[in-house]
This record gives C-alpha cells, sequence and structure tokens, in this order.
C-alpha cells in the first residue's frame, strides 16, 4: 500500500520539525500527562475508550505521543513508517477509532506543547506541528479507513461491536478460562488470522467503558471465537484487574459481551521453515491459535510448541496442546516450570534460555513467535538475536502497550 494524496509540506516546515522533535522528547512525560488531563476533561466520553488502568499506571501515555514524534521525524517520507503504523491502527480498528477523534487529539496536544514550551512555541513552530500533525493523522486516518472497508466487506464482518453470547465457559487451570463465543444474532462469523485478537467491551459497574483485548485461541473456524482469559489479581495492594475478574466471576454461559472484530498484526505467515512457537503464562492463547491452524494448513513444518508458566495448577490449555501432539507427528511439545509441585510432568525445571532452546531446536534458520510477560519476552529475543536468528523471524506480542524489548 501507499500513501494517497499526501500534502507536501514545504522545507521550511520539514526543518522546524525535524529540528524541535528532540526539544519535545525531553519534555515527553509533561506533555504527554498535561495531553491527557485536558483531553479526558474537555472530552470526558474518551475515558469510554483509553484504558484508565494503563493511564494510570503511566505506559499508555508515553505510548500516543512518542509515535506522533517518531512520525514527525519522518515527515518527509512517511512511507518508511508505514509498518508502524499498521501495526498501532490494528489496535486503533480493534478499538472503534475513528477519523473525527483525529482533531480533538490534535488540538489537545498542540496546546499542551505549547503550555509546557512557554516562550519557546513560537507561533512558527505551533504552525508548523499543526500542518504535520494533520498530515501524520491523514496518514493514520487512510490507513485505518482502509482496515475498517476491508473488515466490513468480509464474510461475517462489521464495524464497531456486535454482541456475542458466552454459548460455553470452560475453566482451563486455576487462573486461565475459556469463553466460547456465538454472535447473539445467529449470523455468521468472519475468519481470522491465528494470532488475531478482539476488543470486549465491558459496560457494567462503573462510569466508563472497559475495552480490554483478549487473542482468539482456537483455529479460524464458521462456528464461534475461543478466548481464554487469566483472572489478573491485585499485586501489591494495586485493585484486581477489572475486566478479567469480571468475565471470571460474573460472566456466565448465556450471558451477552459486546465484541469488535478480529484485529492484529501479530499472526502466522506462511513458510515451509521450521515454526517455534515459545509462550509464558496466559501468553500461549494467540499461540496455540498458530498450532492449531499450522498442524492443518502447514503440515510440512516441523513446529516446536514451548510453554514456561509455574506448574500444572496455572497450566491452561493443556489439554488441546496435548492433543494436537498426540495427533500429528510434526509437533514437538515442551514444558518448562519454574515452580513444578509434586507429581508435575515436565521437560525443563527453571526458565527458557538459548543452550537449552538450541538442545532442542535443530536450527536458527526458523520462524520464531513469542508472547507472554515482557521480562520474559525480553530474555527471549536476547536469546534468539544471540543465536543470530533472521530479524524478520523474530515475532512478539505485547499484551498490553507495544513496547521495546531492547
Ligand atoms: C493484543 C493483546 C492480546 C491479549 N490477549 C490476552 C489473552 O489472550 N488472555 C488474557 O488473559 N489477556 C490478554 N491480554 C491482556 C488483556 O487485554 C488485559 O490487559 C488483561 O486481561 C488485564 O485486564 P484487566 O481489566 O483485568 O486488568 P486491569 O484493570 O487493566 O489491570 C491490569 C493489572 O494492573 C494492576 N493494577 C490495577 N490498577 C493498578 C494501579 N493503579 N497501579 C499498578 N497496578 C495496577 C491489576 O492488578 C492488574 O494486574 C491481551 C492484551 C493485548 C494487548
Ligand atoms: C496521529 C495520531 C495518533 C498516534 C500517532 C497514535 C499512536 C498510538 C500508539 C503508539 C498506541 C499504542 C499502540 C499499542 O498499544 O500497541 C496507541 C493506542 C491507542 N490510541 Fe492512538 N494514536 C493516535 C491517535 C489516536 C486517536 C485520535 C485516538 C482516539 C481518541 C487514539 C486512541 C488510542 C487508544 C484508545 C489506544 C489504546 C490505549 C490504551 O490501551 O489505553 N489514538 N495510539
Amino acid at each position: 500500500m501507499t500513501i494517497q494524496n499526501q500534502p507536501i509540506l514545504d522545507e521550511k516546515t520539514i526543518s522546524i520539525i525535524k529540528s524541535t522533535v528532540p526539544v519535545l522528547e525531553v519534555h515527553g512525560e509533561s506533555i504527554t500527562s498535561l495531553f491527557y488531563q485536558r483531553l479526558f476533561e474537555n472530552h470526558p466520553e474518551l475515558k469510554n475508550i483509553f484504558n484508565q488502568t494503563n493511564q494510570q499506571k503511566g505506559k499508555q501515555s508515553k505510548a500516543l505521543a512518542g509515535a506522533v514524534y517518531a512520525a514527525a521525524v519522518h515527515i518527509d517520507n512517511l512511507e518508511a513508517i508505514l509498518p508502524a503504523v499498521k501495526q498501532i491502527a490494528h489496535k486503533h480498528r480493534s478499538l472503534n477509532i475513528l477519523p473525527e477523534h483525529y482533531p480533538i487529539v490534535g488540538e489537545h496536544l498542540l496546546a499542551a506543547i505549547k503550555e509546557v514550551l512557554g516562550d519557546a512555541a513560537t507561533d512558527e513552530i505551533l504552525n508548523a506541528w499543526e500542518k504535520a500533525y494533520g498530515v501524520i493523522a491523514d496518514v493514520f486516518i487512510q490507513v485505518e479507513i482502509d482496515m475498517y472497508k476491508e473488515n466490513e466487506d468480509k464474510i461475517g464482518g462489521w464495524k464497531g461491536y456486535r454482541d456475542f453470547d458466552v454459548m460455553k465457559k470452560v475453566k482451563e487451570s486455576d487462573v486461565i478460562t475459556s469463553f466460547y463465543l456465538k454472535p447473539s444474532d445467529n449470523g455468521s462469523i468472519p475468519s481470522y488470522q491465528a494470532g488475531q485478537y478482539i476488543t470486549v467491551k465491558i459496560e457494567e459497574g462503573a462510569p466508563y467503558n472497559f475495552l480490554r483485548q483478549y487473542s482468539l485461541s482456537s483455529r479460524s473456524n464458521n462456528d464461534y471465537f475461543r478466548i481464554s482469559v487469566k483472572r489478573e489479581a491485585g499485586i501489591d495492594g494495586n485493585p484486581d484487574g477489572d475486566v478479567s475478574t469480571y468475565l471470571h466471576d460474573f460472566v456466565e454461559e448465556g450471558d451477552t459481551l459486546p465484541l469488535s472484530a478480529p484485529s492484529g498484526d501479530f499472526v502466522l505467515g506462511e513458510s515451509e521453515k521450521p515454526l517455534v512457537l515459545i509462550s509464558g503464562g496466559v501468553g500461549l492463547t494467540p499461540l496455540v491459535s498458530m498450532l492449531e491452524t499450522a498442524v492443518v494448513e502447514q503440515p510440512n513444518r516441523p513446529i516446536y510448541f514451548i510453554h514456561a508458566t509455574q506448574n500444572s495448577n496455572v497450566h491452561g490449555l493443556r489439554d488441546a496442546v496435548k492433543d494436537i501432539t498426540d495427533k500429528y507427528s510434526q509437533v514437538k511439545s515442551y514444558v518448562v516450570y519454574d515452580n513444578p509441585l509434586e507429581n508435575d510432568q515436565f521437560d525443563k525445571v527453571g526458565f527458557v534460555d538459548l543452550s537449552w532452546l538450541q538442545s532442542i531446536i535443530p536450527t536458527n534458520q526458523a520462524s520464531f513467535y513469542f508472547c507472554g510477560p515482557e521480562g520474559f519476552m525480553r530474555v527471549i529475543n536476547r536469546a534468539l538475536k544471540e543465536w543470530n536468528v533472521a530479524e524478520e523471524e523474530i515475532n512478539f506480542e505485547f499484551f498490553g502497550p507495544a513496547g521495546s524489548l531492547d
């Protein structure tokens, strides 16, 4: 895809933008906190969209403005950042972000920049940023319009939220429960790529909605979506997770959940290379979908499925993985427990490390996909880089605002 009708910015504007990005980055924290404070004061309805827990923890707040600055660095060649735009656009589409939201964000970002920079924010600088934001926003809007259309045009596709009934609720472990979801209108559901996620909207129990993403944990099929949710209990005095606890404690078979359509770019690619799927804790959900898909659609690929968790009590989707491993000889499955119980069966005690990976996987010429807690993903990422795995074969998903593993 290319960017159409992108307005050309004049040389002067481009040079002002490029020279002021570092200044804005220095003031990153103050600009973003002022931006969100004002945004929610003037548009409280946006609290229905933004994850308020992420706001309190301060993680996501840096992502939006940071991405605007990152785009601004490439303001004269925005094609270069299209892959990054698409990844964000998948999240935006899943959250139903619309073109009319962009001017609101732009206005408040500009106002925050103006206030924090004070006298240093000359009219010339502010005008340049207004133009640049407009150009960047147009790229996102264009990419997202295309995504909405592609999705709506799919058989069974929809825009926004659609009600689904919980047809089955299955306890997978002490902490993970699966929900099998069918459209309440009995219509068809779209096919999706293994690894994609949906957004669940919870409307009860608070003045504002809660939106959370959950990976689809089974192979795409015509009948239902399955999500598998870990109960996020509060630790160190923090409150329990809002949506995961609500789903575990209050959502039962027959209840209805509004969902957005499948989205996301962490997806199983076409290849003949060995496939290595490495998960930590509940991070196994997209990888189980990839496993179920690959054994059927890519039967010539050797598959290594590695799952690390504490012990059998919290080991979710174990039977689903075992059934596949028993049935398909191309799959080798490994279990790593760091705190095993007395009668637990596992392949390794402790943690996944490079020398162990090299002992079970015969080659680094493989496609690697991993997902789990951030610390776990950092270790796996470092190990794969040390093993000289090709950059394009290293794929991962954050179960929260995307960040860097370096
Ligand atoms: C692409 C994607 C796919 C995902 N797939 C899955 C999946 O398949 N299965 C799954 O279980 N999850 C998945 N997640 C994570 C999921 O979206 C939620 O983030 C998760 O369920 C927690 O949401 P919650 O509302 O229960 O917790 P939140 O209310 O968002 O809280 C999150 C955590 O922060 C703690 N906390 C709350 N308030 C504070 C505070 N003030 N300070 C510090 N800590 C605090 C809570 O105790 C909790 O542990 C995915 C996320 C993404 C982005
Ligand atoms: C050019 C403008 C924008 C940029 C560069 C941008 C960038 C980003 C980035 C980098 C993320 C994090 C992605 C991830 O988690 O993987 C994000 C998430 C998000 N964005 Fe945007 N965004 C823009 C505009 C908007 C607008 C207009 C809205 C709607 C008002 C919006 C709402 C959100 C929400 C709700 C999230 C998820 C945050 C959360 O979980 O709390 N964004 N955006």
